[in-house]
């Protein structure tokens, strides 16, 4: 039965208190720390995917989990919700091909990005197409990175399903794409020409140490699962990882409302830049 509101889920304090003893074996278990992630919805989730397993209490569920490490993986992956595609809201990617993009090209010959929670790599892909358009064959480098290897195994082989590509222009699709039939579906592999700008590798947002030096960092959909103060210290992070001038680009629901706190000016809709002078007021300061 789903509970899109959370209407039947029991929340008694001895359950909320087994919730609490879950999550602190799951952390000693699998190094998850779901103290990170919003509290209503991941009590939700987990209590949903107990109750379809025949479970009323989080710890058996967890007892269940740790009996084989492949339905562990396919617990955390379940958590971790992967939904992506190519090109995901497109008007929010005109803005990255038609101003950020340019306006980053003009300052740099080669661009570092970075696409944080990147699933199996459609963002990926698609910055790589942009820039594959706009300046060819300048060595740029997009990491992409997530917490979910298996996703990553998928990102590295770079096939994507009809679905992930129906926002792909068909100019696009015609020019780095190969369709193919697998097992009765098709499929598009995407040209080698996009793979050698691309490196895929784990990364954890809420406890590894961020790489640095990015001119963009596309983090979508992947904070909304974020408690507040989780978000707040990924938005400083990335602050930081970012060079003067560069761009912090978030999901169609994702703000930040205090961006001006944190040093970001906000130029467009779900852009968030750090400042060109940002170099040059420090020292001044210091
Ligand atoms: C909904 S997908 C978003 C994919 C892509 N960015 C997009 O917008 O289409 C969210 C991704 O965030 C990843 N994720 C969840 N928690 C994470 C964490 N703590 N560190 C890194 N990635 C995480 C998940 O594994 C999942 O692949």
């Amino acid at each position: 039965m789903q509970n899109p509101g959370g209407v039947n889920i029991p929340k008694t304090p001895e359950l909320l208190r087994d919730f609490e003893q879950f999550k602190r074996e799951l952390k000693q278990r699998t190094g998850l720390d779901l103290e990170q992630y919003k509290f209503d919805q991941t009590y939700r989730r987990i209590w949903t995917m107990a109750e379809r397993a025949g479970f009323s209490r989080f710890t058996d569920y967890l007892r269940y989990l740790s009996q084989d490490e492949s339905r562990m993986r396919a617990f955390i992956d379940r958590l971790a919700i992967n939904v992506s595609e190519m090109f995901r809201n497109p008007e929010q990617f005109e803005i990255l091909h038609k101003e950020v993009l340019p306006h980053l090209l003009q300052r740099r010959h080669s661009l570092k990005v970075w696409s944080a929670g990147c699933s199996y790599g459609a963002e990926a892909y698609s910055i790589a197409i942009l820039l594959h358009e706009l300046a060819p064959n300048r060595g740029h480098q997009i990491l992409g990175t997530d917490i979910d290897t298996d996703v990553l195994e998928r990102a590295q082989r770079g096939v994507f399903a009809p679905s992930d590509v129906r926002n792909v222009p068909p100019l696009y699709l015609q020019r780095y794409f190969r369709v193919f039939e697998e097992n009765g579906r098709t499929l598009y592999e995407a040209d080698p020409i996009l793979k050698r700008y691309l490196r895929f590798q784990k990364h954890n947002l809420l406890s590894d140490p961020y790489p640095q030096g990015f001119d963009l960092i596309a983090c979508r959909n992947v904070i909304i699962y974020f408690s507040e103060e989780a978000k707040e210290r990924i938005f400083r992070e990335f602050y930081r990882a970012l060079t003067p001038g560069g761009y912090l680009f978030l999901g169609n629901t994702e703000r930040i409302f205090h961006y001006q706190q944190i040093g970001y000016e906000n130029p467009f809709a779900f852009y968030y830049r750090k400042p060109e002078q940002e170099v040059q007021r420090w020292r001044n300061a210091s």
